[in-house]
C-alpha cells in the first residue's frame, strides 16, 4: 500500500473564489485536488471543464489535480485536460466504447489513468486492464452530487478490489469517493482504500486544517 492521500473534492468549494479556496485547502495539509467534471448527460449535473483546470495552474496550484470525468463520451476531452495540467484522469468504463483505448489515450497524454466504478458497476471491467491502471476509484455514492451519504456495501467492494490489487502485484492506488467523513475514514482505510476524496466534509467546515488533521489522526489509528 502507498501512503494515504487526502483529496478534497472542489465540487463543494466556493467557485466565486476557487483559486483561494483550493490554496487554502492545500495549505491546510490536503495532498491532491479532486476535480469533478459533470456533463448533464452521463450524470444529472453540470460542472467545470479544462478551462478551470488551466486557471488553477495559472493561479499557481502545483499539487496533483485528479480529474474525475463523469462525461460521455470521454475520449475527446482527454487531450484538453492533459494540456490543462491534469495529473490523473479517471473515467467510468460504461461511458467509454473502448476502455483499453481510452486508458492508452490518457497515458499517451502524459497523465496517470484510472477506472471509476459506481456502487452497482461490476468489477469485471478490471479483468483485462490491471496492467494499465494507476488508480481504481470506487464510488461510495451515485455520481452527480456532493453531500450524499456513504453507501455501506462499498466497504465489501473495497475489500474485493484491495485483494485484486495485491494479487496483481501492480502499484495501483485505491481511491474512494462519496460520503467520506472524519467518522468513517478509518473504516474505509481498513477496507483497503489509500486515497480519500472528501468534498462537503472539508469545504463545509470553516477550518479546513482541523478536518484534515482529524482525518489524518483517524488514519493513524
Ligand atoms: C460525486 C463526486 C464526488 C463528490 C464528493 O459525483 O464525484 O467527488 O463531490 O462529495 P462528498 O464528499 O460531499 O460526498
Ligand atoms: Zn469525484
Amino acid at each position: 500500500m502507498q501512503p494515504y492521500l487526502i483529496a478534497p473534492s472542489i465540487l463543494s468549494a466556493d467557485f466565486a473564489r476557487l483559486g483561494d479556496d483550493v490554496k487554502a485547502v492545500l495549505d491546510a495539509g490536503a495532498d491532491v485536488v479532486h476535480f469533478d467534471v459533470m456533463d448533464n448527460h452521463y450524470v444529472p449535473n453540470l460542472t467545470i471543464g479544462p478551462m478551470v483546470c488551466t486557471a488553477l495552474r495559472n493561479y499557481g496550484i502545483t499539487a496533483d489535480i485528479d480529474v474525475h470525468l463523469m462525461v460521455k463520451p470521454v475520449d475527446r476531452i482527454i487531450p484538453d485536460f492533459a494540456k490543462a495540467g491534469a495529473s490523473i484522469i479517471t473515467f467510468h468504463p460504461e461511458a467509454s466504447d473502448h476502455i483499453d483505448r481510452t486508458l492508452q489515450l490518457i497515458k499517451e497524454s502524459g497523465c496517470k489513468a484510472g477506472l471509476v466504478f459506481n456502487p452497482a458497476t461490476p468489477l469485471h471491467y478490471l479483468d483485462h486492464v490491471m496492467d494499465k491502471l494507476d488508480v481504481i476509484l470506487l464510488m461510495s455514492v451515485n455520481p452527480g452530487f456532493g453531500g450524499q451519504s456513504f453507501i455501506p456495501s462499498t466497504l465489501d467492494k473495497l475489500r474485493q478490489v484491495r485483494e485484486r490489487i495485491d494479487a496483481s502485484g501492480f502499484d495501483i492506488r485505491l481511491e474512494v469517493d462519496g460520503g467520506v467523513k472524519v467518522d468513517n475514514i478509518a473504516e474505509i482505510a481498513a477496507a483497503g482504500a489509500d486515497m480519500f476524496v472528501a468534498g462537503s466534509a472539508i469545504f463545509n467546515q470553516p477550518d479546513y486544517k482541523t478536518v484534515v488533521d482529524e482525518m489524518r489522526a483517524e488514519l493513524a489509528k
